[in-house]
């Protein structure tokens, strides 16, 4: 998103669908709250677009595959940050802006704070960088809500290990994942107001009800509830 794209001049300035995102390290559980989120808000009949990153269009599915996939050439950490903002390029431009236009919601699993906390945290690739980046790519759109599932990294690592063949990222070691985690409660502490961080090592029951507060106030502050 370009000051000279007109979408993104209108976005701002209008009244658009709420953007939420969902992070949290491997094996927080994204995939079931995700779903369960989704299931929330069609209850309230909120056109709705669950999506992902990296990827949620063919070509950023694509940029997907070079990031998680093992190569036998390794990826230079820049190389690495540059294709996960192409993706999220593509995936703004193409799919996200567009349906925020529209009014439609759009639930994201993992956006610019996973930049934050594995290229930034993870890598130790500059936050400038990455800051100036997400201004570039994004202008002023950020999220309005954003979850963080957290639990201990050892509790991500050991259900992220009886899922079978790990990724790329998967295989890092516990000090990366606990910098990864280290800078999403850190992101979350300095702006809580956009922030939830939820206890994803309680019950799923338990998980659920704190979705189920944060979204209910969501909706009550949008009028909707
Ligand atoms: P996931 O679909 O299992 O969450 O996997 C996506 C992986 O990509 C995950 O390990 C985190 C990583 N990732 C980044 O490193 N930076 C990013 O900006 C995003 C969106 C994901």
């Amino acid at each position: 998103m370009t000051e000279q794209d007109p979408i993104a001049q209108t976005l701002s300035n209008m009244d658009r669908g709420c953007f939420i995102t969902v992070e949290g390290i491997e094996g927080v559980g994204k995939t079931t709250n995700i779903e369960f989120i989704r299931q929330y808000l069609s209850g309230f009949n909120i056109p709705l677009v669950v999506t992902r990153e990296p990827g949620g269009t063919g070509i950023a599915e694509r940029i997907r595959e070079i990031l998680l996939d093992h190569d036998q050439e390794t990826l230079a950490d820049d190389t690495e940050l540059l294709l996960v903002f192409a993706a999220r390029a593509q995936h703004l431009n193409r799919l996200i802006i567009p349906a925020l236009a529209r009014k439609e919601w759009v639930v994201c699993d993992r956006f610019t704070d996973a930049t934050y906390a594995y290229q930034g945290g993870g890598r130790g690739l500059s936050v400038d960088m990455i800051s100036q980046l997400e201004n570039s790519v994004q202008g002023d759109l950020r999220p309005d809500m954003t979850f963080i599932l957290d639990v201990p990294v050892e509790l991500g690592m050991s259900r992220v290990k009886n899922r079978g063949q790990l990724d790329r990222f998967e295989q890092e070691q516990h000090d990366f994942f606990e910098r990864v985690r280290q800078t999403y409660l850190m992101r979350a502490q300095a702006s809580p107001k956009h922030y939830r961080v939820i206890d994803a090592s309680l019950s799923l029951p338990e998980v659920q009800k704190s979705l189920e507060n944060a979204l209910s106030l969501l909706l009550v502050s949008r009028g909707i509830k």
